[in-house]
C-alpha cells in the first residue's frame, strides 16, 4: 500500500513537475530567450492592423500540407497555435467571426474602441510564471499597463471596500478595512498561497493517464496527496463561514464575479482569482486586440494561417477518427484536412454542435455533459465619452457594485428576475474605464475615452432574438436592452458624477451579442459554468484537452478555467496533448 502511495505521488509529481517546468519556466527548446525580441513600436494603422486581424477566407489561402486545424482564434485557440508554430507546425486557424481575437478581440464606433472581454489580468509582473509565458506566446511585443495599486474597489450597499495588490499590501489593507478580523485574514491568505502553489498537481490530474487519474481519487489516495483537492471541492462558502462571520468580509473574499455564487463555487477558483492579481492587475498596451496581433504573425512564420468569416459547421471524421473540418461558404462547403482538430468552440459546441449526434451519445460524454451547464450571460454597455481620462481624472481603478452582501441571494434575485425589474433595483454592476488603464488610449482616439459597464443577465430575457443578425432584431429588442443601458449609465453617474453631460455614445450587447459575435452558447461569458460540479476531482480529470475522437483536441477556457490565463494554460495543456509536443517533450 506504501509503495502504491510513493509510486503514485511519484507519478503526480513528475506530471505536475513537467506542467510547471514546461508552463512556468519557459523550458525547453520550445520556448527560448532568443525569440524574445525588444518590442516595436505600437502599430495604430488600421490597415496594417486589419491585414493581421482580418484575413479573410478563401480557398486558395489554404497552406498545404496543415499539421494542424483550429476551430476558433480565441486566445485558447491562438496560444495551442502558437506553441505547434513554435515546434515548428504547420496551423490553420479557422476564425467564424470578421476578426481573430474572440473574446480579446475590439471594436471600433464613432472614434471609440471598446473591448469585448478583458478588463484586467494578473501575474504579469516581470519574471512571473504568466508573464513568461505570455512574452513567450507574442515573441515579447506584447506590453502591459500596470493599473494602480488599488485596483479594485468593492461596493457593498454604501459601504465602499478598497482591495490593493502587494504581497503585504493586500492583506494589511484588508485588516485595515475589517479591525478584528486579523485572524481571518491570515488564515485566508495562507490558504490562497496553499492553493496556487498546489494548483500544478490539479493541472496534473488532465495530464497522467484518465485511469491513473480515477484509479487514485477512488481509492482516497488522491486527497491525501495535497490539501489542493479538497479545497477544489469545498464550497466556497463552507470553507469562508468557518475564518468569519462578517458578511462583507466573507463577500470580498469572493467579490470576482463569474456569476456562480458562493455556495456553488469552488473555493480554489475564488482563491486562484485574488491571487492571480495580487501583485498587480494589468492591461495590455494598445489595447486587448494587441494579443492576436502579435500572436498571428507567429503562426505564420511557421507557414501557418489565421483566417477569419470561416465558420466551421463539422469535425470530419473518418472510421471514428477526426481528419479535418468543413467550413461553410454561401452555399457549399469546403472541407480541409489535417491530423490533428483542435477546437477553441468550447465543450458544448463542440460535441452538440460540431460533432455527429452518435460521439453526443457515447455514455462517457453523456455523463460528462451532465455535470455540466451553460454558464452565465452577461448585460454589457459600452461607453463613449468626451475628453480624455486626465481632464475626466477617471482612474484605472475598477468598481464592483452589489446592492447587498449576500451574494446568494443577489444571483438568485437576479436568476428568477423578469427583465424590467432590473431596470428599478440592479442587483450588481462593474465598471471600468479601459482608457484609463492605457495612456496610448488618448493618443489613439485623441479627446476620447470610454466606459465599460456590466451586469450578469440570464439567456432567456433576450432568447426571442436568437439567431437574427445584429442590428436587424427589431424596435422591441432595442428599446429593452438601451432602457437597460441607460439605467446602468445613470447609476455609474451617481458614483462619476463629473460624466454628466458628457457622454457622446452608447452601444450595449445582450447575452445573443455574445452568441452571435463569439458563438458562446446560450450567451455564456466564461464558457462552460465554473460551479462545484464542474471542480471535482473526477470531472476535473475528466475535462481534459483529448476527447474521446482520436485525433481531435479541447483548447480554451473549457479545459482549465476560464479568464485570459485560464484558456491560455488551456492552450499550452491542449498543445502538450497533441501528438506534436508530448513526444517531442517526453524524449
Ligand atoms: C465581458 C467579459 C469580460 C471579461 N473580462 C476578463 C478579464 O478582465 N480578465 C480575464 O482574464 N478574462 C476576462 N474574460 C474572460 C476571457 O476573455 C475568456 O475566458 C477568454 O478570452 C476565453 O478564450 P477562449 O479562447 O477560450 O474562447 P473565446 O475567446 O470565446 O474564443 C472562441 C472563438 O471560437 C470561435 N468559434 C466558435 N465556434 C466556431 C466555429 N464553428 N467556427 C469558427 N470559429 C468558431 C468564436 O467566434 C471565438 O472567436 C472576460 C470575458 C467576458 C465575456
Ligand atoms: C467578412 O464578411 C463580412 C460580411 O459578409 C464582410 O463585410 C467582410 O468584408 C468580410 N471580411 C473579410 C476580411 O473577408
Ligand atoms: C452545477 O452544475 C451541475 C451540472 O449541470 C448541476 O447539476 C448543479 O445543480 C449545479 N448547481 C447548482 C446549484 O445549480
Ligand atoms: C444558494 O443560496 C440561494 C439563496 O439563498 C439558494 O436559493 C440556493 O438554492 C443555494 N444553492 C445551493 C447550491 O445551496
Amino acid at each position: 500500500m506504501m509503495i502504491l502511495l510513493i509510486l503514485l505521488l511519484l507519478c503526480l509529481s513528475i506530471a505536475s513537475l513537467y506542467y510547471y517546468l514546461w508552463f512556468h519556466l519557459g523550458w525547453g527548446s520550445l520556448f527560448s530567450e532568443e525569440s524574445i525580441q525588444p518590442p516595436r513600436p505600437l502599430v495604430t494603422d488600421k490597415r496594417t492592423r486589419d491585414k493581421v486581424l482580418k484575413q479573410g477566407f478563401s480557398q486558395d489561402k489554404i497552406p498545404a500540407n496543415l499539421d494542424a486545424l483550429i476551430i476558433g482564434s480565441g486566445v485558447g485557440g491562438l496560444s495551442a497555435a502558437v506553441a505547434l508554430a513554435k515546434a515548428g507546425k504547420k496551423v490553420l486557424v479557422l476564425e467564424q467571426h470578421d476578426q481573430a481575437g474572440g473574446s480579446c478581440h475590439t471594436f471600433q464606433e464613432h472614434g471609440y474602441e471598446f473591448d469585448v472581454g478583458l478588463h484586467y489580468v494578473g501575474q504579469m509582473h516581470e519574471g512571473g510564471m504568466f508573464r513568461v509565458i505570455m512574452d513567450q506566446l507574442t515573441d515579447g511585443q506584447l506590453q502591459w499597463n500596470r493599473l494602480g495599486d488599488q485596483y479594485d474597489s468593492v461596493i457593498i450597499g454604501h459601504k465602499v471596500y478598497k482591495v490593493y495588490a502587494g504581497k503585504h499590501e493586500f492583506p494589511d489593507a484588508l485588516k485595515k478595512q475589517f479591525p478584528g478580523e486579523e485572524e481571518a485574514i491570515d488564515k485566508f491568505v495562507s490558504l490562497m498561497k496553499k492553493v496556487a502553489r498546489h494548483v500544478p498537481l490539479l493541472a496534473a490530474l488532465k495530464i497522467i493517464p484518465q485511469f491513473i487519474a480515477l484509479f487514485i481519487l477512488k481509492t482516497g489516495l488522491l486527497h491525501r496527496l495535497s490539501p489542493v483537492f479538497h479545497l477544489t471541492e469545498s464550497r466556497h462558502q463552507d470553507v469562508v463561514e468557518k475564518l468569519t462571520s462578517n458578511k462583507d468580509l466573507q463577500t470580498v473574499f469572493s467579490y470576482l464575479f463569474y456569476g456562480v455564487p458562493p455556495n456553488d463555487s469552488s473555493f480554489m477558483i475564488n482563491a486562484l482569482l485574488l491571487h492571480h492579481y495580487k501583485r498587480g492587475a494589468w492591461y495590455p498596451r494598445g489595447g486587448s486586440s494587441e494579443i492576436a496581433f502579435h500572436m498571428i504573425p507567429v503562426v505564420e512564420r511557421a507557414g501557418g494561417a489565421v483566417l477569419v468569416n470561416a465558420s466551421v459547421t463539422r469535425i470530419l471524421l473518418n472510421k471514428g477518427r477526426a481528419t479535418g473540418v468543413a467550413v461553410q461558404r454561401k452555399d457549399k462547403e469546403i472541407c480541409i484536412y489535417a491530423p490533428v482538430v483542435i477546437s477553441d468552440a468550447g465543450i458544448f459546441n463542440t460535441y452538440g454542435q460540431l460533432l455527429p449526434p452518435e460521439v453526443r451519445i457515447k455514455p462517457e460524454v453523456e455523463s460528462l455533459l451532465s455535470n455540466l451547464q451553460y454558464g452565465m450571460g452577461c448585460f454589457l454597455v459600452f461607453v463613449g465619452i468626451r475628453g480624455t481620462s486626465d481632464e475626466l481624472g477617471l482612474q484605472s481603478t475598477n468598481l464592483w457594485i452589489y446592492s447587498e452582501s449576500d451574494l446568494n441571494s443577489m444571483m438568485e434575485k437576479c436568476k428568477s428576475m423578469e427583465w424590467e425589474e432590473i431596470c428599478q433595483e440592479l442587483p450588481l454592476m462593474f465598471i471600468t474605464f479601459p482608457s484609463a488603464k492605457d495612456p496610448t488610449y488618448s493618443q489613439r482616439h485623441p479627446g476620447h475615452s470610454c466606459m465599460t459597464l456590466l451586469t450578469m443577465a440570464p439567456y432567456d430575457w433576450f432568447q426571442q432574438w436568437s439567431g437574427q443578425k445584429p442590428r436587424h432584431r427589431g424596435d422591441e429588442y432595442q428599446r429593452m436592452k438601451m432602457k437597460l443601458a441607460e439605467h446602468m449609465v445613470e447609476r455609474a453617474i451617481k458614483e462619476f458624477p463629473q460624466l454628466q453631460n458628457k457622454i457622446d455614445y452608447m452601444e450595449a450587447a445582450t447575452p445573443v451579442s455574445n452568441e452571435h459575435y463569439l458563438r458562446a452558447p446560450k450567451g455564456s461569458m466564461y464558457g462552460a459554468e465554473q460551479n462545484c460540479s464542474r471542480y471535482q476531482c473526477e470531472i476535473v480529470s475528466k475535462m481534459r484537452s483529448q476527447t474521446v475522437v482520436p485525433g481531435l483536441y479541447l483548447t480554451g477556457q473549457d479545459v482549465f478555467s476560464s479568464g485570459v490565463a485560464g484558456a491560455v494554460h488551456g492552450g499550452l495543456l491542449c498543445a502538450s496533448a497533441s501528438p506534436y509536443i508530448s513526444s517531442y517533450y517526453y524524449i
